[in-house]
């Protein structure tokens, strides 16, 4: 067991981004329940404690409390927001409802750096998000730094190397809030720096091992980051006791299924099942314009054929998923924590509460850019690991109204076109998402002598950082000319080619 920062969670939905932050200073942590007895976290070899924020007052009748004595184990600790008013409320001191609630940006003004802001300027910009505050401080405490709104903003007990801080140093708003992280992890905690991506591999890898014994996982792979990253990291750890499936729903782009069999089968030898459902896709999806039902169908369709694809393959008891944190991370408590349930979370369709399917979920705890990383670590190349997102149905939300397999091969025929014209300007990188979007709209134009009575493509390329916002992105002229002059040259077809110039908001990044 490598030496251990235990995060005790206090139910804040921001416990695993004050984990990921540790993980960004290679220290290895974990995060544990909020009432871990003391004595197993001596038993771990804990050399510091993270106390969270959370979202009760520490006087409530439910609130968490932690067990006392880890303010006796002899290691460090440091409690964020909930966490210093804990420290507060069990070693001495006073906490009291707040009359303003701060919440949002403050600015810190330092006034002993200590350990804690060893290196940082005196005075910072940080964020805050709390109703209650700490009024008298605990004995053998002194306070390092206020906001306007608070005296006790940070505190520090050298002594027994305590430290609580009101503001959320974990959040990208708080200037040097990693550094902060760092100084207690490396300073105080005198941690090691050994926690690194091979290492996430390892212990991920033993992990899977442990829960999955001689047991059969499936995995829905559709080729996208995370599906894939899974894949690879499943496939390490158990080898044949994978099964890949991959469904070719016929709203794929152009070689994309080849794509995946070759990487998959022939590269990895991964056990991957390709089923061929174009058909009854296209059949379910005949005369549907409508986008929410084509989604609706879609969705119920990959449940079906995947759920019959299981039963070809014999007895299964877990399921594969590519699961990122940010997709838990309003839905369910992650290592029991008392976070209100805000919406629960769409596994495939319900599949393993019916099915009786156990979870895997390599990739839990992870953030997208971390999910990269491992992906790269373990050799997927380039082109999977920085993929743009594209969306589970497909060009079936690409083809506007109704879709038939003519409108298919069309958008993928122009999509093949700007995909590449992407790839070799090398802004395929350098933006978020870019594709074609078919429209069923018939233009007149000249092709040589004839005249010419065909469709239109529109080009759809964006930036963004999250896909909550984006804008659409300035590409070279004598890009867009090129890319339009191939698709109308090149795709039979289409007769017109526009470029979509709105940005979200008001417009979606898709068109449906
Ligand atoms: P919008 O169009 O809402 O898209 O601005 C935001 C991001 O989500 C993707 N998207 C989807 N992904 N199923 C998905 O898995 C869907 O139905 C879906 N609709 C949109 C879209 O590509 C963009 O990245």
């Amino acid at each position: 067991m490598p030496q251990t920062i235990a995060v005790l969670d206090f139910g804040s939905q921001l416990t695993q981004v004050i984990a990921r932050r540790i993980r960004e200073c290679q220290v290895f942590s974990k995060i544990y329940h909020y009432s871990t007895p003391a004595a197993k976290l001596r038993e771990e070899g804990v050399v510091g404690i993270i106390l969270s924020g959370g979202p009760q007052s520490v006087y409530a009748k439910t609130a968490p409390h932690p067990d006392a004595a880890i303010f006796a184990l002899g290691v460090p600790v440091l409690g964020i927001c909930y966490g210093v008013q804990l420290m507060g409320h069990f070693l001495g001191g006073h906490v009291a409802h707040s009359k303003a609630r701060e919440y949002g940006h403050g600015h810190l003004a330092i006034q002993k750096p200590g350990k804690l802001f060893a290196g940082l300027p005196r005075k910072l910009r940080v964020w805050n998000s709390h109703g209650d505050k700490l009024t008298k401080l605990p004995p053998g405490f002194r306070a390092i730094g206020t906001t306007d709104n608070s005296p006790f903003a940070a505190i520090e007990d050298t002594k027994r190397g305590f430290y609580g801080i009101q503001f959320h140093p974990e959040v990208f708003h708080t200037e040097h809030g990693v550094d902060m992280i760092r100084n207690f992890l490396l300073g105080v905690c005198g941690a090691q720096q050994d926690w690194t991506t091979k290492d996430f591999i390892a212990h991920t890898v033993a992990a899977i091992r442990a829960q999955v014994g001689k047991g059969r996982v499936i995995l829905g792979l559709s080729g996208g980051v995370d599906s894939s990253v899974a894949a690879a990291l499943l496939h390490k750890a158990i080898g044949k006791q994978l099964t890949c499936v991959f469904v070719d729903n016929g709203l794929l782009r152009k070689g994309e299924r080849d794509y995946v069999e070759k990487l998959y089968g022939r590269h990895f030898h991964i056990d991957l099942r390709v089923v061929d459902a174009s058909k009854l896709f296209l059949r379910r999806l005949k005369d549907v314009s409508e986008p929410e039902q084509k989604r609706k169908i879609i969705g119920a369709t990959f449940v079906a054929v995947f759920e019959k694809s299981l039963k070809s393959i014999g007895h299964t008891e877990f399921l594969g998923q590519g699961t990122l944190y940010p997709d838990v991370i309003e839905s369910v408590s992650i290592a029991g924590n008392p976070a209100s349930l805000i919406k629960t979370h769409h596994n495939v369709g319900g599949l393993p509460a019916r099915m009786k399917l156990k979870l895997v979920e390599p990739l839990r705890e992870l953030f997208k850019d971390e999910v990269r990383r491992v992906g790269e670590a373990l050799g997927l190349p380039r082109e999977v690991v920085w993929r743009q997102p594209f969306p589970g149905p497909g060009l079936g939300v690409r083809v506007m109204g109704d879709i038939t397999a003519e409108k298919l091969e069309i958008l993928r025929n122009a999509d093949a076109v700007l995909h590449e014209e992407m790839m070799a300007s090398g802004f395929y990188y350098k933006v978020w998402q870019s594709f074609c979007v078919f429209l069923p709209v018939k233009t007149v134009g000249v092709f040589g002598d004839e005249r010419t009575y065909d469709y239109v493509i529109a080009l759809r390329v964006v930036e963004s950082t999250d896909a909550m916002t984006a804008d659409w992105a300035k590409l070279p002229h004598d890009l867009l000319q090129k890319i339009s002059g191939r698709i109308t040259n090149e795709v039979r077809g289409v007769g017109r080619v526009v470029f979509d110039i709105s940005s979200k908001p008001p417009a979606t990044i898709e068109w449906e």
